[in-house]
């Protein structure tokens, strides 16, 4: 416990409710027209629940009943709990992309913050863009704030074997374009990948932004790993109920969490983990959000130093979260890392972060390994530069061919999605194995919205041949759950001029991993000649929320934040002022 800083008198919610005056009579009477009687909310803490839940969310089903816990885990705690519906961005069903909304849910957790009577808030969130989203609004409005992950599903199961989210869809996709699948099979695959509520089970985004998310600090110890099915899991929620109301009262907030240090041990869990690329692009937003200087260096440094040591598909070879969480979860994996942890960051326990994991076990050291028998010897993700990213781009070494690590290929250029959708069945395609498939205009502003495209599909013609990994390399992101020599989120992208515009088919491009190096080999003199001739392709969006994402997004590099809503932008909103 951080002690008591705030009183009844002092709470948020009492300039709603105590003054006796015209406006707080309106208050109190509407409140009471929902049937809440004054002895149940007056002079108590009351508690924003943002829930994400919609019926067209498969990852979040289960908030529906979840969030009666919470509600009942405030109640005990003395708190009054209120639900505020919050944008629900499904990672599957959402079209072109959830992260052309990820800072649309941002906005709408920190003004529901902001209107609402509320003294403190519990963020109901998982699947993939949803964490980092709600995180950032509510870093932004900085009321007392705990994170409650939705929780992994259980293990997919196909004729006795196990499938992972996102992982195996591709696997087995390229086995049905390679003629090694029946279209029974392929039924049957599709009914067993997603057997319960939940996040993705596999190290893909879910997990990797729930991990950090709880590294941080923001969530009650072990919340990240429990799946979503489990008993704990309900208890967890309950618990979480209780504790936001201790926090208001110990008035611990996100900006007393979410220091410096606090990022790195996130960067650091997140190499260890076999984190998903797109962790990048979230922590240095919610970073800078923070008003905390986390750029892709960071990364680098970490990258440099901690080895992958959870073995969960895609980087590991067979687990999945449900092993994870039985093998110790997050606070084993966080035990066995702690020398490059700074252990004394404040968490939402109002405790130190090495005093959450003081006790912290691994129970099965094939799941979780030691540093000495990682999965891979550095980190998960690698910062790569050159005269093709100036501002740099990312790949994911743990989940790809080591040959691949250091490669020279002829480039094979695609200037939007669709001709390479078209291209890329077409059994006379000009390709070999060497080839490097390019994607452009599929950045933040090109995307729009950075599509999960960096994954491009192997040529079919090569898929027959056996090929199952190419280098690939594009402005785009690529799901938590694709594995591959794929080479994303280059910066500056190519939609705003970035060099990745000026590739053309042929032009032999070199990816060394170890020197971090991406390079073009064209000389500066003809690449000045394709630049003075370069046209910016036309904007997608004229008018709503499209036009004021593409004129307002930030590169991947800076998180893709809108300028508008990053910290030092204009003067500090502040509290509503009527
Ligand atoms: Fe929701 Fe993967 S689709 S976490
Ligand atoms: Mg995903």
């Amino acid at each position: 416990m951080t002690g008591q800083k705030k009183t009844k008198e002092t709470l948020r919610s009492a300039r709603w409710f105590a003054p006796d005056d015209l406006r707080a009579f309106g208050h109190r009477s509407r409140a009471m027209q929902m049937g809440y009687a004054p002895e149940e909310w007056k002079d108590r803490p009351l508690i924003a629940i943002l829930n994400t839940w919609s019926d067209a969310q498969p990852c979040h089903m289960h908030f529906k009943s979840r969030v009666d816990d919470v509600k009942r885990g405030v109640l005990m705690a003395g708190g009054f709990p209120l639900e505020l519906p919050a944008l629900s961005l499904s990672e599957s069903l959402l079209k072109p992309t959830t992260m052309l909304y990820r800072n649309m849910l941002a906005m709408d957790a920190e003004e529901l913050l902001r209107g609402h009577p509320v003294d403190g808030v519990v963020l109901m969130g998982g699947c993939d863009k949803t964490t980092p989203a709600l995180l950032l609004g509510a870093t932004s409005m900085n009321l007392p704030a705990i994170y409650l992950p939705a929780g992994p599903m259980l293990r997919g199961n196909w004729k006795g074997k196990t499938l992972g989210s996102g992982s195996d869809a591709w696997k087995y996709w390229d086995e049905r374009r390679a003629g090694k699948i029946s279209d029974k099979d392929w039924v049957d695959v599709e009914a067993g990948i997603a057997r319960s509520y939940g996040t993705c089970m596999t190290m893909g985004t879910a997990s990797t932004m729930t991990a950090i998310a709880e590294a941080i600090g923001m969530t009650l110890p072990g919340a990240s790993s429990i799946p979503a099915a489990d008993a704990g899991h309900i208890r967890m929620s309950s618990e979480t109920g209780r504790r936001i109301v201790e926090m208001v009262w110990e008035d611990l907030t996100p900006q007393k969490i979410q220091t410096r240090k606090a990022f790195e041990n996130a960067i650091v869990v997140a190499m260890a983990m076999g984190c998903s690329t797109n962790a990048i692009i979230h922590l240095i937003a919610q970073a800078r959000r923070a008003g905390q200087d986390i750029s892709l260096a960071d990364f680098e440094i970490a990258s440099r130093k901690v080895p992958v040591i959870a073995n969960v598909r895609p980087s590991g070879d067979k687990y999945l979260m449900e092993d994870f969480f039985y093998a110790g979860g997050l606070p084993g994996l966080m035990s066995r890392i702690r020398e490059h942890l700074h252990l004394d960051c404040m968490t939402v326990t109002g405790k130190a972060l090495g005093e959450n994991i003081a006790t912290a076990e691994v129970y099965n050291d094939d799941v979780i390994r030691t540093v000495k028998n990682p999965i891979y010897a550095e980190g998960a993700l690698a910062v790569l530069k050159g005269n093709l990213a100036p501002d740099g781009c990312v790949i994911k070494p743990s989940a790809c061919e080591p040959r691949f690590l250091r490669h020279t290929g002829p480039a094979l250029v695609f200037d939007d999605y669709p001709s390479m959708k078209k291209a890329i069945d077409d059994p006379d395609l000009d390709v070999t194995a060497d080839h490097v498939l390019i994607l452009r205009n599929a950045g933040p502003q090109g995307g729009p919205g950075m599509p999960e495209w960096g994954m491009l599909p192997i040529p079919t013609k090569l898929v027959k041949q056996g090929v199952r990994d190419m280098v690939r390399l594009s402005d785009a992101r690529m799901s938590g759950t694709s594995y591959g020599a794929c080479i994303l989120h280059v910066s500056p992208e190519s939609f705003v001029g970035g060099p990745l515009a000026l590739v053309r088919n042929g032009d032999r491009i070199t990816l060394d991993v170890a020197a971090r190096s991406i390079n073009l080999d064209v000389p500066e003199a003809e690449l000045a000649r394709r630049r003075a001739e370069w046209k910016q392709p036309e904007r997608r969006f004229e008018r709503g929320y499209g036009w004021m994402f593409t004129r307002h997004i930030k590169q991947a590099n800076e998180g893709c934040d809108f300028d508008f809503l990053e910290t030092g932008f204009g003067a500090p909103v502040g509290e509503p002022s009527i």
